[in-house]
């Protein structure tokens, strides 16, 4: 098993040298190496199933830590990723002595290596995206890109997972507001949140319901306005119930405020009903159950009309719109102004507040991918030009 380690050590020294930092010993047993390699103390990193937790474990074992996100832990990635090369190498030495012995498992192992040399063919990809997304950043304010939990999925991978809104059938009473809410004065900046009226970021994983966390978002906010305790609410009760919408297959927000409109539906609470990251059969409750209603929903069109819009934040709540989030897949950062068109609309989100202080206005966005993607699970996306589509599709629910 020596030459293993020898051309292991020739892989990595033959690489770029991103990896002079880094003085650990390459794991080469990345757990997906069928071939048992007893002699070596490395770890076993379970490489397969995401690529990114087994860097942080990998960091954890071998490395000093930095912050997800952060340029130090990306440069470290891109480290790993030049030791992941180096280890497919190995793999493929260690076909060779394996299969010699064993045909069924050298075939095995030719398949790892076929899987292997497509993550790291995805991850490639990921870095190209990162460098054409941050290529036009003026200043630090901008949206910046990099590795984060979903750089192990092509692009293909993560819109047909987690971009599963689509806009409304009919659009017809989403009606342009012009001048609609009065002449109120704005203030600077306003934050649903600073009045502890947001509750906290969700993670849909790998269940396409965004709509349904963007709906359910908007009534734990507007029921808390309206001088009821704020509480988290089952977001798998409109993913099962909801019949207008597909559940974790997708949906939309006005469709699944139509379903709530017309059955007067009472939303539980998230412990009553917990989510289930699948879709499930419909729970249905006594009418004498504790639980949330709506009384009626409206719907806008703000393109153009941004201004209005944040008027109508300011008096009903937060809004639950519908934007085009593909360039989302790997944000880390910073007011999103580039790289966002409308027309897409392919993922709901919760508009929660503004901040207007600074030389580039932005929209405060939650999200539903967990705290550990964006700024705290939440998005800046500029104001004043649609960016995103973030005015196109505007709804609330009406207590
Ligand atoms: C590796 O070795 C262990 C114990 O020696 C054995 O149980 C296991 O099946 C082996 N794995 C493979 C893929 O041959
Ligand atoms: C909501 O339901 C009420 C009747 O319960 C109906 O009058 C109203 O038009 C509905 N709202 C919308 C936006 O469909």
């Amino acid at each position: 098993m020596l030459w293993l380690g020898v051309v292991c050590a020739v892989c990595v020294s033959s690489s770029p040298p991103v990896y002079a930092g880094e003085k650990q010993q390459p794991p080469c047993n990345t757990g997906s190496t069928m071939c048992n390699d007893s002699s070596s103390d490395a770890p076993a990193i379970p490489l397969r199933s995401d690529s990114f937790s087994s860097f942080l474990f990998f960091m954890e074992k071998w490395g000093r830590k930095s912050p997800a996100g952060s340029l130090p832990s990306q440069d470290r990635y891109q480290a790993f990723l030049v030791l992941v090369h180096a280890c497919v190498l190995c793999q493929f030495s260690a076909i060779q002595s394996c299969g010699a012995g064993l045909l069924q498992q050298g075939a095995l192992c030719l398949h790892v290596l076929h899987t292997d040399i497509l993550q790291i063919k995805t991850w490639q990809k990921s870095l190209e995206r990162h460098r054409f997304l941050n290529s036009e950043a003026r200043d630090t304010s901008d949206a910046h890109y990099g590795i984060n939990q979903f750089s192990d999925l092509s692009v293909e991978e993560f819109t047909n997972t987690y971009l599963k809104s689509h806009p409304p059938r009919n659009k017809d009473y989403y009606v342009p507001k012009k001048k609609a809410f009065g002449e109120k004065s704005l203030p600077l900046q306003f934050d649903w949140r600073d009045k502890n009226l947001v509750t906290g970021v969700k993670n849909q994983l790998d269940c396409g319901a965004c709509w349904a966390f963007s709906i359910v978002g908007a009534i734990e906010s507007a029921n808390a306005i309206s001088g009821n305790p704020l509480e988290d609410l089952s977001v798998q009760q409109v993913i099962d119930c909801s019949y207008l919408d597909r559940g974790c297959n997708g949906g939309s927000t006005d469709s699944a405020l139509k379903w709530l409109n017309q059955t007067h539906t009472k939303l539980v609470r998230s412990s009553e009903y917990p989510f289930k990251a699948r879709t499930g059969t419909c729970h249905y409750f006594p009418p004498t159950e504790h639980g949330v209603s709506i009384n009626g929903y409206e719907a806008y069109d703000f393109s153009n009309y941004e201004e209005e819009m944040m008027k109508l934040l300011i008096s009903v709540g937060p809004l639950a719109v519908i934007v085009d989030a593909v360039s989302w897949q790997d944000y880390l950062g910073g007011i999103i102004q580039h790289h966002c068109s409308s027309g897409h609309s392919n993922h709901a989100v919760l508009v929660v507040g503004f901040d207007k202080r600074g030389d580039t206005p932005y929209w405060i966005v939650k999200n539903s991918w967990g705290t550990s993607w964006g700024v705290d699970g939440y998005v800046h996306v500029k104001m004043g030009e649609n960016v995103c589509g973030i005015a196109d599709f505007v709804t609330f629910p009406v207590m």
